[in-house]
């Protein structure tokens, strides 16, 4: 496995774990390397110690794994070049020869670009001039991980797909979007279609709205550069936000394989109705957040946070309202929301359904009954929760919602595995089902993008909104409109 960006965050903290926990699991292959590369000049041993620290500072490794960790480390190997100079492939070949000959490891390659997005489409380019895209032996397979974001609009999508398909196979290639990778967002499918008891009311007659909330109490803290060229939108909304929409609206693909899964998710895209422009400051609220106290600290503007130019309009909060056009769907709003610092970090789906026909307790005020609703809490707190009306104890007909509760760790104990463990395995084995496949990236792309060209033309302001709160009133005011109320997690 060739890591290229080895020298970056990511690869510390979220790869390098992953690939240890495989081993910790027994699951890697006995004929493995990893071989870092990036232009930061070290030897093996200086990666290894880097990796090691990373390890440790991220809690990642216990105290009784020392002797896994050196037989594990003695299998991560540098090289230090350029990937985007194409004089760097010839030494790279050599010492991935090498490294093979050594280890007595077989054919395959898997490709990981880490690197920052606008040198995916020339290290691609570079890794077709020099072969690399191509097992030299007829058994042997090269597979490439791209890390999100992949493009940065539609245009600039549909060209890194063009350039990548030039180079791979789209059987070759897995885009990652680690939410993917999740227990909870993979038992989306399980609590849906493993269960007789929910899809028969999954579905118009019966769901009023979705709401789907993915909240950070943090701000932007030192990715300011990084997430001033992509606000809430693109960074939260365009990958991980429509992948969730689309696992909770899609329908019962005829097997568990990557071709059904993937083609019943992008029928969901293409369903999905564009927001025209005209409507774009109806049915999306954009807000940036200001200073204000989150969890009891006092916390500084976004215009005020390193690196951030002066004036900058990127939004740190978005809401929107979709609509589904299809049979099981069709008037059912998904609201989507997402910002940064907000009064507490969760991400859910709520499935909120209908009020009951008839109204039998008279005297129960109607809010007081509220609606049944169904939490899929992605993260933290993992679990499902289903919310209903009881009586009150007690001479008198009063009523209160309470909540029926299934939680991760009280269930099956222990830490759930990091997405990346699962996604990087998946890979290995040649399953792609849990990455995004190159249509679905651009059909997201496509509903995205229009809201993008409506923002820069102005048509809706960014709303400040104190740091602390739940974003700008006008989502509030959104949901208002239609008689509705986000939730309160
Ligand atoms: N960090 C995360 O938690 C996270 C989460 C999701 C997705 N991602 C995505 O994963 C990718 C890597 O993220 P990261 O946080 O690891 O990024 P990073 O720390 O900024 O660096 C990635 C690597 O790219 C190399 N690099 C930077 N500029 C280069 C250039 N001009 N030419 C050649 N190499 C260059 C750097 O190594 P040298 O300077 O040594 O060459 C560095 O090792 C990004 O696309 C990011 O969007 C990251």
């Amino acid at each position: 496995m060739i890591i290229v960006g080895a020298s970056g965050d990511l690869t510390k903290r979220k790869l390098i774990p992953g690939l240890f926990d495989l081993a910790r699991k027994g699951m890697l292959p006995s004929r493995f390397a990893v071989l870092g590369v990036s232009r930061t000049d070290m030897d093996d041993d200086a990666f290894r110690e880097h990796l090691l620290e990373g390890m440790n500072r991220f809690g990642q490794i216990g105290k009784s794994e020392k002797d896994l960790w050196n037989g594990f480390s003695r299998q991560l190997f540098y090289h230090a070049a350029d990937p985007s100079d194409h004089s760097s492939y010839q030494a790279l070949s050599e010492t991935i020869t090498a490294i093979r000959k050594r280890g007595q490891i077989g054919p395959h390659l898997l490709w990981y670009l880490s690197t920052p997005p606008r040198l995916y489409e020339p290290i691609v380019e570079l890794l077709g001039a020099s072969g690399m895209n191509r097992s030299s032996e007829a058994d042997g397979w090269v597979r490439i991980i791209i890390e999100k974001p992949f493009g940065y609009d539609l245009e600039s999508a549909k060209e890194l797909n063009r350039k990548v398909l030039s180079v791979f196979d789209e059987e070759q290639v897995y885009r990652i979007d680690h939410y993917l990778g999740k227990e909870t967002v993979q038992n989306i499918l399980v609590f849906r279609f493993a269960n007789g008891i929910f899809e028969p009311v999954w579905n118009r007659n019966y769901v009023d709205h979705v709401q789907i909330t993915a909240a950070e109490t943090v701000g932007v803290e030192n990715r300011g550069p990084y997430y001033d060229g992509a606000g809430a939108l693109r960074d939260m909304v365009q990958n991980h936000m429509l992948q969730l929409l689309a696992l909770t609206a899609m329908e019962p693909p005829v097997l568990f394989d990557a071709r059904q899964v993937r083609d019943e998710k992008q029928k969901v895209f293409e369903a999905i109705r564009p927001i025209p422009s005209g409507a774009v400051a109806l049915r999306t609220v954009r807000g940036q957040y200001a200073a204000g106290t989150v969890g009891g600290k006092e916390a500084r503007g976004y215009l005020d946070e390193k690196e951030i130019p002066e004036g900058s309009t990127t939004e740190t909060f978005v809401a929107l309202k979709l609509t589904i056009d299809n049979w099981r769907w069709a008037g059912v709003p998904f609201y989507i929301r997402s910002g940064k610092r907000l009064p507490k970090r969760v991400t859910e789906i709520a499935i909120q359904f209908k009020r009951t026909p008839h109204r039998l307790f008279l005297d129960i005020p109607v809010e007081r009954l509220g609606n049944n609703t169904i939490v899929i809490r992605i993260q933290p707190d993992e679990g499902i929760s289903l919310r209903f009306g009881t009586k009150v104890p007690g001479a008198t007909m009063k009523t209160r919602p309470v909540t029926m509760d299934f939680r991760y760790g009280a269930s099956f104990g222990g830490r759930l595995a990091d997405a990346y463990t699962r996604l990087i395995h998946d890979c290995m084995l040649g399953d792609p089902t849990l990455y995004a496949r190159g249509d679905s990236v651009n059909a997201a792309w496509s509903l995205i993008t229009p809201v993008q060209d409506a923002w820069k033309e102005n048509e809706t302001p960014v709303f400040p909104y104190e740091s602390g709160t739940w974003g700008p009133e006008a989502a509030d005011e959104m949901l208002d409109r239609d008689n509705r109320k986000w939730r309160r997690p």
